[in-house]
């Protein structure tokens, strides 16, 4: 069975981190989300796959040698500056997917513990033309929303409802199996929303389903919820809770280091942190419920709370980043600067004054 890949979309709600690199390569748990997927895949015997992209996020995804955990890739590309959305790449790469066996199609910004051959199965069994895999959350107002019939088939879709208005609380976790019949849905050359367009088609025709399945299911679409989806997954990989010292330097689990991470004495690293390869912290800082990308350096006695710090940032001496702050690429934060809540920082800038107000520094 072949999958689809949805990874072209821009990742506009993960500025300005997804400047520099695109949605499907951001770390969780200091593993690309795209190597992932590849992971689930492979264990659910799936090994064929193809990547709808932009020019650029291939590019980003050759360089960035991901393994590959024995999957043959195709790329199939948006044509140049006209993005198709996330219904226009299934019929784009019709050919390379075939007109013979139902497939899948996998949004890339997704973590979800979808057990795919489960997902073909419900699909074939009810003769569906499409199925969507379905998950359970407490508020539902963010996501498409799906109304169930006893038998498995969608009365109802509605993307995004008010709260109080949601036909249920299952939501579509962005992984699908088609039948190649899809592709009559779906218009030819433009950009075509799934969900809003096609779904709602498919639902007229009593032709779309839904599998809920229970696991593990985040997307990583905002800055918190990408944080969170590293928590998350921590606290579920790392299962020793209790607190650990290495010279004395206090290391408070779940945390994951990647490999040459140093640390300065009387540092106080956790909960729930990650720190990716290289980073080098120096002494009395402390990192909590943060993730820090590669290459980064933080320096003495400096303080980072539930914040995100992207790669090769160098933050100086006494530095205080707060809750929500999202640091780009290459930035400086110099000596003693505070930066209160909700500041993000744009790629390669340079701060020297402490910033007292959420805004981004461009
Ligand atoms: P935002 O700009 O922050 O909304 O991000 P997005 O457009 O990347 O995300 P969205 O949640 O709308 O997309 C869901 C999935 O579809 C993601 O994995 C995207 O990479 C992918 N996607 C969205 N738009 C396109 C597109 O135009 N082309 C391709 N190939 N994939 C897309």
């Amino acid at each position: 069975m072949k999958a689809l890949i949805l990874a072209g979309g821009f990742g506009t709600r993960l500025r300005p981190l997804s400047c520099t690199r695109p949605k499907i390569l951001f770390p969780i748990v200091n593993k690309p989300l795209l190597e992932w997927t590849f992971e689930r895949l492979a264990n659910n015997g799936i090994n064929d796959v193809i990547l709808a992209v932009s020019h650029q996020t291939e590019t980003f995804i050759k360089l960035s040698r991901v393994p590959r955990h024995g999957m043959h890739i195709a790329y199939s590309r948006d044509p140049l500056r006209k993005p198709l959305g996330t219904g226009g790449p299934i019929k784009k790469a019709q050919k390379l997917i075939g007109y013979n066996a139902p497939f899948l199609v996998i949004n890339g910004d997704i973590f979800a513990d979808v057990n795919y051959a489960e997902l073909l199965k419900t699909h074939k069994e009810k003769h569906a033309l499409a199925t969507i895999a379905l998950h359970k959350v407490a508020d539902p107002s963010r996501f498409g929303v799906a109304e169930l019939a006893e038998n498995g088939r969608i009365k109802r879709f509605v993307e995004k409802p008010e709260r109080e208005k949601a036909p249920s609380d299952l939501i579509n976790a962005g992984v699908y199996a088609f039948n190649p019949e899809i592709f009559e849905y779906i218009p030819e050359g433009r950009k075509v929303s799934l969900e809003r367009e096609v779904f709602p088609k498919l639902v007229e025709e009593d032709m779309l389903y839904g599998c809920v399945f229970d696991g593990l299911w985040t997307d990583i679409g905002k800055p918190e919820d990408f944080l969170e989806t590293n928590k998350t997954l921590l606290s579920s990989i790392v299962k020793q809770q209790k607190l650990k010292t290495k010279g004395n330097v206090e290391i408070r689990s779940p945390v994951a280091f990647d490999k040459g991470v140093s640390l300065g004495e009387k540092s106080i690293v956790g909960p729930s942190s990650v720190l990716g390869r290289n980073v080098c912290i120096g002494k009395s800082v402390q990192i909590r419920e943060s993730v820090i990308f590669p290459y980064t350096v933080i320096s003495d006695f400096s303080t980072i709370d539930n914040a995100i710090i992207g790669e090769n940032v160098v933050i100086g001496t006494n530095v205080k980043i707060a809750k929500g702050c999202v640091i780009g690429d290459h930035a400086k934060i110099r000596d003693n600067v505070s930066l209160v809540s909700g500041v993000w920082v744009c790629p390669a800038k340079e701060v020297s004054e402490s910033v007292l107000t959420p805004k981004c520094i461009a």
